[in-house]
Order: structure tokens, then C-alpha cells, then sequence
């Protein structure tokens, strides 16, 4: 058996340290139709999938570690080439990791059914959620979901129903068994304590999708001023500044925590968190001071920071605030619009 670390080297997709969206055919290393299961839990529906269909490629997302863990020992000891895991959220991975036209089939057996009203906004399937779903289907891909709650399968219908990113390839919204179907832990579960199972498999119905654009290093933001200041006035007595904001109907928080000056440095950090839907990033902003007199914001590479829009309006909001604090200074170049309100 191998040790972990090299099983997470070889099914584990390190995906915080790659450009997204994902390029999956060369992390499989070849072209093949691509399946996506969502929370794999036991992992016996992917395994046992994955073992049917050698010539496509699966990718299994989950957030707890054991079941990965156990997940590595099934894939190896079946020599299966054609499996990997992502350890993230599902949320997070639709919205960043994936390109649009993709996935043959995804599959998203048995999400947690966050049974109290008060918790409903934490469901996976959310009208967004499977918007960006269909979007990542190809052209007829299809998406099948199981559940055997029979509440969160109204939600389910009713998002369905109200919606045209997909259509539905069975006669009613939702059906009571499905031929073929291999079954998960949780069905067996349900079907043993006489509760019944809700299945949905409904096709991608847009003809075409828009592409999602790559997220580089390179394209990162910034903001260069010059002028005469002294950063430690310009941060002293530094206190936390929160923004909220919204891009394309998605709430995006930001938070611009602490600031840290630099050691033995004229230079300071700003911690900053930003959260966007369900993209959550951590990042340090670089505020520096160069020897030409030029005062250059941008990130830092601590936290492997992402160019979205969100990210854009943290470099504003760092570069305003130097600003408000030292307005002698002329702004020379902004890749993050206007800095005026
Ligand atoms: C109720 S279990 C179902 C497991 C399996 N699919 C089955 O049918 O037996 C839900 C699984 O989804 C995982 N999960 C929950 N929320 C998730 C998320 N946001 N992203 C990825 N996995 C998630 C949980 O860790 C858990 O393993």
C-alpha cells in the first residue's frame, strides 16, 4: 500500500495551486468523456462506476478528509487510473474550478438536507448552485440527483421546475426508483428504514455556454501611485474596514482585517479576506514603497489569490484608503478602475 502522501499526490487534485478553471483532461493526462460526483461520501458509487467505465475520466468532490482517505485506499487497490478527488467545497468548485462544457454526467447523490427552515440557505441546490451546474455540462449532459428527504425534494422540484438551464428527460419532475441505478450508502439506508427515494435526472437545455475566463497569476490587479508618504503615518492606528458590495446579482464581502508593516522594510500588508457567493479567499494586499517613489498595491503571493472581481475591489479599497490618508499622492496607472467613489 502507498503511503498517503503519495496517494494524495497521485488523486488528489491540488487545486489551490493550479490555474482555474481546471484543465482536467491534463491533470487525467488524456481526453476522455468526464462524469462528476458531487459529495461521494462511502465512495462505493464512484468506485463502482469508475470500475464499469474505464474510458471515462471521474472527478469526486468531498469536504470530509476520512472518507477521501478511504476513497485512496479503494482507488488503489483496484488500480483505477481514472478517478480523482477534490477536497473542496461543491459550491466553490462550480462557481471557480470548472470550465462550462465539460462534464457528460454529474452526479449528486443524497446532499445533506439541512432539515431546519433556518438552515435552508445552506442547501447545496440553490437556484445559482444549479445554474452553474447546467452550465458546466456539455450539450445534453445529463444531471442526476437523489434524495430521501422528501422536503428538500420539493425544494429540489420546484427550483427545477422554475427554471430553463435544464430540462427534464423523465415523464413526472421526480420519480421513485430508477432503473440501473447503483446504489449509495444513503439509499440503501432509506429503502432499509422504509423511506422512500426521490430521483432526478434532468439534460443541459442551452445550446451554447459562455467559456469562463482563466484566472492568472499574471493578470493580477494593481494599483501604482507616486508621491512623498510615509506608510507608517498613512496606517497608524489601522482598524478594521468591512465592505459589502454586490457583482452579478452575488454578495461580495470584504474584509480588510489588519496591517502589518513589513520588517526592516518601508513596506506594509494588509490581511483581507474576501468572499464572493461561495468563494472565500484569504490573501495579503501588498502596499510598497519603491525606491523611484512609486507606491505600488497589489496582492501578495501568500494565499494564491485569484483575479476576480472581488479581488479587484479589495485592491481599490486598500488603494483609496492610502489615498484618504495621503491625497498629496497622484495616482499613475489603476488596472481596477476609477478611484474615485
Ligand atoms: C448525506 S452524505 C451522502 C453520501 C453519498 N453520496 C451517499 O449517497 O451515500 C453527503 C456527503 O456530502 C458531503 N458534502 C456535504 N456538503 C458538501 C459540499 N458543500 N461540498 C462537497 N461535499 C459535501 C458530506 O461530507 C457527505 O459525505
Amino acid at each position: 500500500m502507498k503511503a498517503l502522501s503519495e496517494q494524495i499526490c497521485d488523486y488528489l487534485i491540488p487545486w489551490k495551486n493550479l490555474e482555474w478553471p481546471l484543465d482536467l483532461d491534463a491533470l487525467f493526462s488524456r481526453k476522455m468523456p468526464m462524469v462528476l460526483e458531487i459529495g461521494f461520501g462511502d465512495g462505493s458509487f464512484l468506485i463502482d462506476i469508475a470500475t464499469r467505465f474505464p474510458e471515462r475520466n471521474y472527478v469526486g468532490i468531498e469536504l470530509a478528509w476520512d472518507p477521501i482517505q478511504r476513497l485512496f485506499k479503494k482507488i488503489e487497490h483496484l488500480g483505477l487510473s481514472n478517478v480523482k478527488v477534490l477536497r473542496c467545497d461543491a459550491g466553490q468548485a462550480i462557481t471557480s474550478l470548472f470550465q462550462t462544457d465539460i462534464f457528460e454526467e454529474v452526479f449528486i447523490n443524497h446532499p445533506d438536507p439541512w432539515p431546519k427552515e433556518r438552515h435552508h440557505r445552506r442547501r447545496l441546490l440553490q437556484r445559482s448552485f444549479l445554474k452553474e451546474v447546467a452550465a458546466s455540462l456539455i450539450k445534453d449532459g445529463q444531471l442526476t440527483i437523489a434524495t430521501d428527504h422528501a422536503d428538500y425534494a420539493s425544494w429540489i422540484a420546484e427550483i427545477l421546475e422554475s427554471q430553463d438551464e435544464l430540462t427534464n428527460t423523465l415523464k413526472e419532475t421526480r420519480v421513485p426508483t430508477l432503473e440501473g441505478r447503483i446504489i449509495t450508502r444513503y439509499q440503501r439506508k432509506a429503502q432499509e428504514e422504509g423511506i422512500g427515494n426521490h430521483f432526478f435526472v434532468w439534460k443541459r437545455a442551452m445550446d451554447q455556454v459562455e467559456k469562463k475566463p482563466t484566472l492568472r497569476k499574471e493578470d493580477m490587479p494593481n494599483v501604482a501611485l507616486r508621491g512623498e508618504v510615509d506608510l507608517e503615518a498613512v496606517f497608524d492606528g489601522f482598524e478594521q474596514l468591512n465592505f459589502q458590495e454586490r457583482n452579478q446579482n452575488i454578495e461580495v464581502l470584504i474584509n480588510l482585517v489588519r496591517a502589518f508593516k513589513q520588517h526592516g522594510e518601508p513596506h506594509f500588508l494588509v490581511e483581507t479576506m474576501i468572499k464572493e457567493g461561495r468563494l472565500n479567499q484569504q490573501v495579503g494586499i501588498n502596499v510598497l514603497k519603491l525606491e523611484d517613489g512609486k507606491i505600488t498595491v497589489k496582492t501578495s503571493a501568500i494565499g494564491f489569490p485569484r483575479a476576480t472581481w472581488g479581488m479587484k475591489r479589495a485592491i481599490w479599497h486598500v488603494a483609496r484608503f492610502v489615498l484618504s490618508r495621503a491625497p498629496q499622492l497622484k495616482i499613475v496607472n489603476s488596472t481596477v478602475g476609477d478611484l474615485i467613489d
